[in-house]
């Protein structure tokens, strides 16, 4: 039997109980699979901050390197926002990427069953959408030096720098290609190719790699217009490749989409070990009130059983299990007339019955 060990990391807020709920399926799912499976949980964020001073200890990420796979829930809360910006919870999340070299994260936008209704756009629109949206993770703004808050002419200026090299952006693409090939073969890189010099270069770069990738067709947008198009008109798009901070703003616009930001799990790879998380956050409003959308978790388990342990048929068995479970059950978020609203913990057990 193969022994897979998973650093299970909920951090804050509703990340302790939409992280429950996926662990009890991915021990079943193990269990269906003839996997063994080691579960180690450790704090990260403000919970880890609480207790140790720090959002990410080294204790936690020693763990996480040494572990198969990673499953994280969610940082963040009012309660750390005052906090030096070198402490906060997020910090945690990036040091992760960094730290575990994960440079690419994947992020399906997809409109599971009947979701449809919970969608604030028309039926029409988003019926039959099914984007990936590819953002890369540890380049960027999010990381280019130099950044800060320093004092020129007497005033206080922010600066960030948005940094790209060509092989940073050469492995990205490739990601994007080999994911598009693998499904509609057909990918939009989004770019500011118009304004920004690093987003030329990334074009430039793109456009290269296509080549190695002739069955693919590629073409090119400008984030403004790919932010209108993904509202006017989203089926137009398969696979998205873009920028760090591209990616974060679009896959949010991606996960409206879908009716809930609840329902958007996402891979983090590129690296030795993988990491499996929902796009939402902790959501200190609803935390500890049982109120959680589980499922975006617990479809995060399904990536990492497709990505990290090549187990296909587990992600599909999953996906299903959840499309049949929303035909009669809704957490709050997604909620919508003629069916049960439940909470998170009967939504895992939902999905649970349905494996
Ligand atoms: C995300 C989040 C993070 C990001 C924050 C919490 C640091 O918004 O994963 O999309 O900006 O990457
Ligand atoms: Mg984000």
């Amino acid at each position: 039997m193969t022994v897979k060990k998973i650093a299970v990391i909920p951090g804050d807020g509703i990340g302790l109980e939409v992280t429950k709920e996926a662990v009890k399926v991915l021990k079943k799912v193990a269990d269906d699979h003839g996997m063994q499976l080691e579960l180690e949980e450790h704090p990260v964020g403000g919970t880890a901050y609480d207790l140790t001073g720090t959002p990410l200890p080294d204790e936690t990420l020693q763990a996480c390197k040494n572990a198969d796979a990673v499953l994280l829930g969610a940082v963040g809360g009012t309660k750390w926002e005052s906090l030096d910006f070198s402490v906060r919870p997020e910090r945690a999340l990036l040091g992760l990427r960094s730290e575990l070299g994960l440079y690419a994260n994947l992020r399906p936008a997809q409109i599971y069953g009947d979701l449809v209704d919970a969608s604030t756009l028309k039926r029409e629109v988003v019926e039959g959408a099914d984007i990936m949206v590819v953002r890369e993770l540890t380049g960027g703004i999010y990381f280019g030096e130099p950044r800060g808050i320093e004092t020129r002419n007497g005033e206080r200026v922010g600066v960030n720098s948005l940094i790209y090299s060509e092989s940073e952006i050469r492995r990205i693409a490739k990601i994007g290609f080999e994911i598009a090939q693998k499904r509609s073969k057909k990918l939009t890189s989004v770019d500011k190719a118009n304004v920004l010099e690093t987003t030329e270069l990334w074009r430039e770069i793109v456009t290269e790699v296509a080549k190695d990738y002739q069955d693919v067709s590629l073409n090119h947008m400008y984030v403004d217009n790919a932010t209108m198009q993904l509202i006017r008109a989203p089926k137009q798009f398969d696979t998205i490749v873009t920028t760090n901070m591209f990616g974060d703003i679009l896959s949010d616009g991606a996960a409206m989409l879908t009716g809930s930001i609840g329902m958007l799990p996402s891979a983090s790879i590129g690296g030795q070990i993988g990491l499996y998380e929902p796009v939402h956050g902790s959501a200190p409003d609803i935390a500890g009130k049982d109120l959680a959308n589980p499922l975006a978790t617990i479809l995060s388990v399904g990536m990492m059983l497709r990505y990290s342990f090549n187990l296909i048929e587990a992600d599909e068995a999953i996906q299903k299990a959840v499309i049949a479970v929303l035909d009669e059950y809704r957490t709050g978020d997604i909620m919508s007339e003629g069916k049960k609203q439940v909470g998170c913990i009967e939504m895992g057990d939902r999905v649970l019955e349905h494996l």
